[in-house]
């Protein structure tokens, strides 16, 4: 209990601890005046000769990798994410210049290390973007990145999910001027945006009403969370931390996929959460009228000037206003406050919940 430093569980204290991992992440990384990025290990050209990017990685990695293939398809790197247990059923093309990136905390999920060693086999030069220097992951590859978040002990990872994002933020940063020649338009806003990350989320951890949300709903039949683009990951994500710890059903849709077959679970019982960035928002308003029209309670998150969004929804969860590539990040911390009050009042092992482990070595 001494570790849990006065906490009820590490998920909770993991949760708290994102101002500061993500302090951590970026130190030195990035300067939002200048708009300069120092990689460590990456100065520019590092990566000149690369012309396509393949993400690999497994469980809440993988969401962070479906983060960043979006920052790269939009700085125009051509690039895809896989489940890593998928990526050799697929046999995706794979040359000299493909980089594959295995996004793993641990560096040693089986399922991506597997990926990771077709890929090299295949002459593609792998990089892992991990926690734990040392690991397999980071031994293995040709290089690797490390997001610098700190010991993570719940088997949910929270805190991690933040760090990688931020440092696939970071890494397309790298490539996209390594590849292009060009920077993206709006380097220092996205930028200024990271740097505001630790100072926001400090924000939400103070002033979240999710516990009071998770009351309200609990005892519901299901619980669905929705999400357009970028934050299309963050719902799926909301939904994975939701069950792995609440062991309640919850499933994650991309916002236009719910009227293609998931509205016909949609019920009063059935709360949906909508996650919203500033960006697109219009559109997923709509789908949130069509969850409204089934009776279904809507829980959205969205920044306080959203006040479209505000006059839809049941409640509001609010995330402090930003760049919408980085909003993903905030409307993350509260769905996983949600997730674990949602589990502590069901009384459920948050730390380990059944059947699952912090790092899975088999395949
Ligand atoms: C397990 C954990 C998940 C994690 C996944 C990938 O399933 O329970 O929380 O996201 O492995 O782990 P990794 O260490 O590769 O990021």
């Amino acid at each position: 209990d001494a570790g849990k430093g006065g906490y009820d569980h590490y998920m909770l204290k993991e949760i708290h601890e994102q101002p500061a991992a993500l302090r951590q992440t970026l130190r030195g990384r990035a300067d939002p005046a200048t708009g300069d990025i120092d990689l460590e290990d990456f100065p520019a050209g590092t990566f000149a000769d690369v012309d396509r990017v393949q993400f690999v990685a497994c469980g809440t990695s993988y969401h962070a990798g479906l983060v960043g293939a979006q920052y790269l398809s939009a700085g125009g790197v051509p690039a895809q994410t896989f489940l890593a247990s998928e990526y050799a059923t697929g046999q995706p093309p794979v040359d000299d210049n493909t980089l594959v990136v295995g996004v793993t905390q641990s560096g040693e999920t089986a399922d991506t290390l597997s990926a990771l060693r077709q890929a090299n086999t295949s002459g593609a030069t792998t990089l892992a973007v991990t926690n734990v220097v040392g690991s397999t992951a980071a031994r293995e590859c040709d290089d690797a990145l490390f997001i610098r978040a700190g010991p993570e002990i719940g088997v949910a990872a929270t805190k991690t999910f933040s760090s990688q994002v931020v440092s696939l933020a970071l890494l397309a940063e790298r490539l996209v001027r390594d590849v292009t020649g060009t920077r993206t338009d709006d380097t220092r806003e996205r930028l200024g945006a990271l740097a505001d990350l630790p100072g926001h989320v400090q924000q939400i951890l103070d002033y979240s009403s999710a516990r009071r949300v998770a009351e309200e709903y609990r005892d519901s039949d299901a619980y669905f969370f929705i999400g357009r683009g970028s934050v299309r990951p963050v719902a799926l994500e909301g939904a994975l931390k939701f069950k792995e710890i609440s062991y309640e059903h919850a499933e994650g849709f991309a916002a236009g996929e719910l009227k293609h077959g998931p509205l016909a679970l949609v019920t009063s019982e059935t709360p949906v959460f909508a996650v919203f960035t500033g960006r697109n928002d219009e559109k997923t308003l709509g789908n949130v009228k069509e969850a409204e029209a089934r009776g279904a309670p809507v829980v959205a998150v969205a920044s306080d000037g959203q006040d479209a969004v505000h006059q839809y929804a049941d409640e509001v969860l609010t995330i402090p206003d930003t760049h919408p590539d980085v909003a993903g990040v905030l409307a993350n911390v509260q769905l996983q406050l949600v997730s674990y009050h949602a589990a502590d009042l069901l009384e459920r092992a948050i730390d380990k919940p059944r059947n699952l482990a912090k790092s899975v070595t088999v395949e």
